[in-house]
């Protein structure tokens, strides 16, 4: 990827003034405050900076060592110069300040703060401000430390640090769009939250370790032999005590603006605590070594898979995870499973390039869905969530994309690869995209020659693989024949023919998912379909919606199965997308016999929805009708496993894509039902399936999500345990599984690296 300098990243094509050549006024030059202008006189120089601190001589350090440009101990003389505030004092201090800018700032400057308790802040916002906060956006850089000052300050405090903004309801676009070109400008990852729940995690993660890290060298002080106690105290106490050198009127603030929260989880604790007495008191070894150790692994496993894995960019899909399935269980119940894929990476992309704010429920944070999220904040976008589902986009508009700092990395997930080349390659920025082992072996020519017939620069490893490396571009439309019914294809061009000149048609062979001209439709940008041709013409905008996305059809299909090949079973499932170009699998197993009911059909912002009531019923062997291959697409491995209960054989041919999905899906479910001993044999392009008894064994999944859940449902059949391989991709798709599988009668259990089971 080419290397821009950070302050034209900001200056260029996107259409956002801020930060190059901006004034800045910093109130508060404390550590935080004062990193905050080391960094934007390191990385954005053409930007002035002026502050404003009760010490006058931390101000002159500051303008000596070249930080800021001016400074005085009073606001009003500084306050209409600047395009951006940022207010930098201690929690409770906000308010004052707050007070201390009114009428004074220039109507198109833009306010925000770092306190680290947001819901005070922004009652002081509605008090004081009133109208201006409109340009008030809450933010939280999470970078302190228990140093305090000017002197302890760093350029490069923010880089690859989070900082969360909490943007209130009047907060307006623009606004959130300058504060996270600041901080993005400053090296740091810009995530986005309600307040209310930000100030109850932090309550929990920061604010009560805080006081009672305050709270130990109180009582230790308060100890008449305390001077021999210090003198005898070692590692154990200054690592407990470190957050008791932060500083003192900073978290008094804090505790006073978030007590509430703050209380709750301290009364949880006290109660702790008072069981704890009664142990030591009662010498309680057995229950005091039981809890220590559930502690200990707890902690443990937050280094191990939290903390470490954030330092180190370690993923849940990235752990050795395998599936130990008891055989011949029993299905019934009633479930929603999670968010459709499909639609949930199309939502972040299309909210991201419309203007205004989208939100989205039903968001699938699944991985590949996650990896996609994480990409748009890395092209500048303010997003919010996802919290259970939910999800506040601030989209920058079609032309207000940054160019990323770094590699965006898309995980498993060959739909956001393909997707994101479309959008990216008619960028005016240059871009890079890689994946997972499994995506770095899949083909991507399919879609970079028809972009590169638009004019699109974009490069491939020697085998048409990825990493891409896209050079931004201006395009043309064209008239293109897929030649294969490629959903992926279809969005990736019609994305590259939103920015294209004139029009872009894509023609397809067999009809393939149409979540993309549905939400294009959603968020106003005009789509015309004529027979198996959709086309769009570049140049228009995409207007900010609120989307409901349903549950994914392509995971409830592990469900359908389940519950159509075992006896007994009456499954209900809630909510699931029933678009037609999905249903696939529900009618090959209704061609097969099974008894699936739709009840409850509607439509919810643009897609069918209905929930389906899946009965046991005995399966006959089907030819596949061709049609329906790309309308089952991702539902084969499972539904090989319907073909192996079904009484006959099944015939598939024509589905030569199932080759280059995350696995060779006709391979590895061969090798797999081989191991169960049913009967089958393997063609270039499809499989014939003998229904058989099956039995048990070692699968390995070879990493595919859905070759893991297919073998899972296989147990219901088996006569012996399965164990199956490589299965933390399934948390690419379907968080949550094993939990909902074994809740209706799978019994399922994962173990992860050495774990016996
Ligand atoms: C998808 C399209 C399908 C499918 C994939 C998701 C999409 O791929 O297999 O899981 O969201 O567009 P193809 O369209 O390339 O077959």
């Amino acid at each position: 990827m080419k290397q821009r300098q950070p302050d034209m990243v900001y200056e260029s094509r996107a259409g956002i003034s801020f930060p190059a050549g901006s004034t800045v006024l910093i109130i508060g030059l404390g550590l935080i405050g004062g990193s905050i202008a080391r960094g934007l006189k390191k990385h954005v120089p053409s930007c002035r900076v002026l502050a404003v601190d009760p010490d006058p001589a931390q101000l002159e350090q500051a303008r000596d060592s070249g930080a800021i440009d001016g400074f005085s101990s009073e606001v009003d003389d500084l306050a209409p110069q600047a395009d951006l505030v940022v207010v930098a004092v201690p929690t409770l201090a906000v308010e004052n300040v707050f007070r201390s800018l009114s009428g004074k700032l220039r109507r198109d400057a833009v306010i925000t703060d770092v306190a680290s308790v947001k819901g005070s802040v922004e009652k002081a916002a509605r008090q004081v401000l009133g109208d201006g906060c409109r340009v008030f956006v809450p933010g939280h850089p999470i970078a302190g430390s228990e140093k305090s000052g000017f002197n302890t300050a760093s350029a490069d405090l923010f880089q690859n640090r989070k900082v969360i903004l909490t943007p209130m309801a009047q907060t307006s676009h623009e606004a959130v769009l300058k504060v996270n070109c600041l901080w993005r400008s400053l090296g740091a990852e810009v995530l986005g939250m309600a307040s209310a729940q930000h100030d109850e995690v932090l309550a929990a993660t920061s604010h009560l370790p805080h006081l009672l890290s305050y709270a130990l060298v109180d009582v230790l002080l308060q100890q008449t032999r305390c001077e021999e106690i210090f003198r005898y105290a070692a590692g154990g106490f200054a690592d407990f005590s470190r957050l008791a050198s932060s500083d003192p009127t900073m978290w008094a603030d804090i505790f006073v603006a978030n007590g509430e929260a703050t209380v709750q989880v301290l009364d949880h604790y006290i109660a702790q605590l008072g069981e704890f007495r009664r142990w030591l008191i009662s010498g309680d070894h057995a229950t005091l070594r039981s809890r220590f150790s559930q502690a200990k692994h707890a902690r443990d496993n937050f280094i191990r898979k939290h903390y470490q894995a954030m330092k180190e960019n370690i993923t849940e899909a990235s752990r050795q995870v395998r599936y130990q399935v008891a055989p011949g269980g029993k299905v019934a119940g009633d479930i929603r499973v999670p968010g459709d894929k499909s639609i949930s990476h199309r939502s972040v992309m299309f909210g991201a390039i419309a203007d205004g704010v989208t939100r989205i429920s039903g968001f699938l944070e699944g991985e590949d869905a996650l990896n996609t999220l994480a990409a748009f904040r890395e092209l500048g976008v303010t997003i919010a969530g996802p919290d259970r589902g939910e999800l506040t986009i601030h989209g920058v508009g079609k032309s207000g994309l940054q160019a990323p700092r770094k590699p965006l990395y898309m995980g498993n997930s060959g739909t956001a690869m393909r997707l994101l080349c479309g959008l990216l390659a008619a960028q005016p920025f240059d871009s890079e995209l890689t994946g997972d082992e499994s995506l770095t072996r899949r083909p991507m020519k399919r879609v970079t020659e028809p972009l590169q017939q638009m004019g699109a620069s974009i490069e491939t490893g020697p085998t048409g693989t990825p990493p891409l490396v896209i050079r931004g571009s201006s395009l043309r439309g064209i008239d293109y024949t897929m030649p294969m019914a490629s959903a992926q294809v279809k969005s990736c061009l019609l994305l590259a023919g939103l920015y294209a000149e004139g029009r872009t048609s894509v023609t397809e062979p067999a009809s393939c998912r149409d979540h993309t001209e549905r939400m294009l439709s959603g968020f106003g940008y005009p789509v015309q379909r004529a027979g198996a041709t959709v086309t769009v013409q570049g140049g228009g905008r995409l207007a900010a919606t609120t989307i409901d996305i349903p549950a994914d059809i392509s995971s409830a299909a592990f469900f359908l199965v389940a519950a159509a090949v075992s006896p007994g079973a009456d499954l209900i499932l809630r909510h699931v997308g029933v678009n037609p170009t999905r249903t696939g699998i529900i009618d090959l197993l209704s061609l097969m016999g099974a008894r699936i009911e739709r009840l409850n059909e509607r439509e919810v912002g643009g897609e069918p929805v209905a929930d389906l009531r899946v009965v046991h019923g005995p399966l006959q062997a089907i030819t596949v009708p061709e049609s329906l291959i790309p309308l089952a697409i991702d539902e084969f491995p499972v539904f090989f496993i319907a073909a192996a209960c079904a009484a006959g054989t099944t015939v598939l041919h024509g589905a030569e894509e199932l080759r280059v999905k995350e696995s060779d899906r006709i391979q590895a479910m061969a090798d797999g039902l081989a191991v169960l001993g049913v009967v089958h044999e393997t063609f270039p392009d499809g499989i014939a399936i003998t229904g058989s008894p099956m039995g048990g064994g070692v699968i390995n999944s070879h990493g595919d999500h859905r070759i893991a859940m297919a073998f899972t449902v296989a147990s219901l059949r088996a006569k012996a345990p399965i164990t199956i391989l490589d299965c933390a991709n399934v948390a690419t798709s379907f968080p949550g599984f094993v939990e909902l599988a074994a809740g209706v009668g799978i019994p399922v259990k994962a173990l992860t690296d050495g774990e016996a089971p």
